[in-house]
């Protein structure tokens, strides 16, 4: 094609999308159906993975339960059920180890077939300045958080792939798309994921895989215990968000092939203004809306070294 035709092509989608983007803020999309589909939620013993479960869960899918926390698993296992899941499948698998994922990546594909919506989740945060991180820990978060990503994508997207469906979702954090004091591990940990997310959407978007969707989700904090103790100064800009909420809205943007879903709103605009501004002048405002201190009164779910 030559120059002419193609810029003429980009110009005229250019267009098209933004005005596709602008009628969906108005005419809500269609939602795909889940039903019959096999959902592989890892972290599902607890908080936003528990509740995306029984969410897959009531509305027919099959849902396969991964947890380091066999007690989690169970209780999410039988509510699952009593929240008519077609099928339900829990597993312990412990997602810092890559050949423990594999064994049971296997096990899945043997005893409940290939995994259509992958859905990695499961997390963890050590919640130190970095000098006081032990290694063991920042180790342990890169493995959970970003590290597993690859091996379970290793694991199910081959057969997504082959048949041009499935769809692959990411729980990232605002941490992914900005750095925080006292986070440095999680912070890297989530930019990795939010980084493979984006890379492997393209990689689909390349190999003409338009069936193989992807959504990043990228939330501030969530009262999940998690990151217990913390909040913003400036509530009103950045709330603590509420898991059925967040959970809700992630349905929703899964079901409607959202690629990327920041929570809450504002956090689009506090990224294009980290993007916009001098440095010095995003760190003051950092300061102002207190991200700087949002660490600070962190307890977390317990100790952790
Ligand atoms: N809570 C927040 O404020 C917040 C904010 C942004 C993003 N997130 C992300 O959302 C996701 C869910 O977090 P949550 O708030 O529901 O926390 P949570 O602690 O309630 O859930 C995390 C789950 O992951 C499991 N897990 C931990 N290590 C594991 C391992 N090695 N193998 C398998 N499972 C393991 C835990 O047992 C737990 O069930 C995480 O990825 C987290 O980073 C959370």
């Amino acid at each position: 094609m030559n120059f002419f035709l193609e810029t003429l092509k980009v110009t005229g989608l250019f267009f098209y999308y933004l005005l596709e983007s602008l009628v969906f803020l108005i005419v809500p999309r269609r939602k795909k159906d889940v039903s019959g589909e096999i959902v592989l939620v890892t972290g599902a013993g607890s908080g936003i993975g528990r509740l995306l479960s029984l969410k897959f869960a009531s509305l027919g899918s099959t849902v396969v339960l991964w947890d380091i926390n066999e007690e989690g698993l169970k209780e999410t296992g039988k509510l699952a059920t009593k929240n008519g899941a077609a099928r339900v499948h829990t597993y312990v698998c412990d997602c810092s180890k890559r050949q423990d994922i594999y064994r049971v990546a296997d096990q899945v594909k043997k005893e409940v077939g290939d995994v259509t919506i992958l859905i990695n989740n499961a997390g963890i945060v050590t919640g130190k300045t970095f000098m006081d991180s032990p290694d063991s820990l920042v180790e342990k978060t890169m493995e959970v958080n970003i590290m597993a990503h690859f091996w379970t994508y290793k694991a199910f997207l081959p057969a997504m792939i082959a048949s041009n469906h499935g769809h692959l979702v990411s729980i990232a954090s605002a941490a992914g798309l900005v750095g925080v004091n006292r986070l440095s591990d999680y912070c890297a940990s989530k930019y990795g994921a939010v980084g493979f997310a984006e890379s492997i959407a393209l990689e689909m978007r390349d190999m003409g895989k338009n069936g193989v969707k992807t959504t990043v989700v990228c939330p501030f904090v969530i009262n999940t215990g998690m990151f217990d103790g913390c909040e913003a100064k400036w509530q009103t800009l950045l709330p603590i968000l509420e898991p059925e909420y967040v959970a809700e809205k992630i349905m929703t943007a899964i079901r409607q092939d959202q690629e990327i879903l920041a929570l809450p709103r504002s956090v689009y605009f506090l990224i294009a203004l980290k993007h916009m501004l001098p440095v010095k002048a995003a760190v003051i405002f950092a300061e102002y809306f207190g991200v700087m201190s949002l660490m600070n009164a962190f307890k977390g779910q317990g100790k952790r070294d």
